[in-house]
């Protein structure tokens, strides 16, 4: 059984913190030091790609799955506030978007501040977003009213819902895992089909997200 949602939560929250600021720093110090090789840059543009398909797929499993499992648990509960957020993440996330598609067709500096700029905006929002929500999905409050079966299949269906929703799996599978230091990445794997840790990210899909890995922790 698995370590339960509020720890599943709040790593899949640290792979998404760990995204946007790689994404910042990164398009930014490409935007003031000039533009990388052709490898590099491709890398680059699949991270970032990859991070805004993940957010997305993130709140989306959240509105659908999440809260309103919340909801009937914690019928005292408001998520209001929360999904107000996820609305303003997402106009940024869709301007993230298309700033990606324009530098990927023309390398400009211009493209790239405006890919910094808007992952310090998501940033604003998004620290706050996720303090509010570890603190509505603590272990404590969640243990008190979910037993640990009916967690770990939340869980399996969030992870199935975000898999489906985040891009190619090729890409999706690898960020999530190599965002994370080894411990919350040993957590995350085994919340996934055991393949997926184990076969496709280390060797059938290893050189499909190679690019990526200058942005990844070893
Ligand atoms: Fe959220
Ligand atoms: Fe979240």
């Amino acid at each position: 059984m698995s370590a339960g949602m509020a720890k599943t939560l709040a790593t899949i929250h640290k792979v998404i913190t760990r995204g946007v600021e790689v994404t910042r720093s990164r398009s930014q110090s490409f935007a003031e030091q000039g533009l990388p090789d052709e490898a590099l840059w491709s890398g680059f543009v699949s991270y970032a790609r990859t991070f805004v398909n993940l957010t997305h797929a993130h709140h989306d499993g959240e509105e659908v799955l999440i809260f309103p499992f919340g909801q009937q648990k914690m019928p005292d509960t408001s998520f209001d506030s929360l999904i107000a957020e996820h609305q303003q993440i997402a106009a940024l996330l869709d301007e993230m978007g298309a700033a990606i598609d324009d530098a990927e067709k023309n390398p400009a500096t211009e493209s790239l501040s405006r890919i910094s700029r808007l992952a310090t905006q998501i940033s604003e929002i998004w620290r706050p977003h996720i303090r509010e929500e570890e603190t509505i999905f603590s272990a404590a409050r969640v243990n008190a009213v979910v037993t640990p079966e009916e967690q770990g299949k939340l869980m399996q269906q969030a992870s199935q819902h975000g898999m489906q929703h985040a891009g190619p799996d090729y890409l999706a599978a690898p960020f999530i895992l190599h965002n994370l230091e080894p411990e919350d990445r040993a957590h995350m794997a085994g919340e996934m089909p055991p393949i997926v840790s184990q076969e496709l990210v280390p060797i059938v899909w290893k050189d499909q997200w190679a690019p990526m890995k200058p942005f990844l922790l070893p």
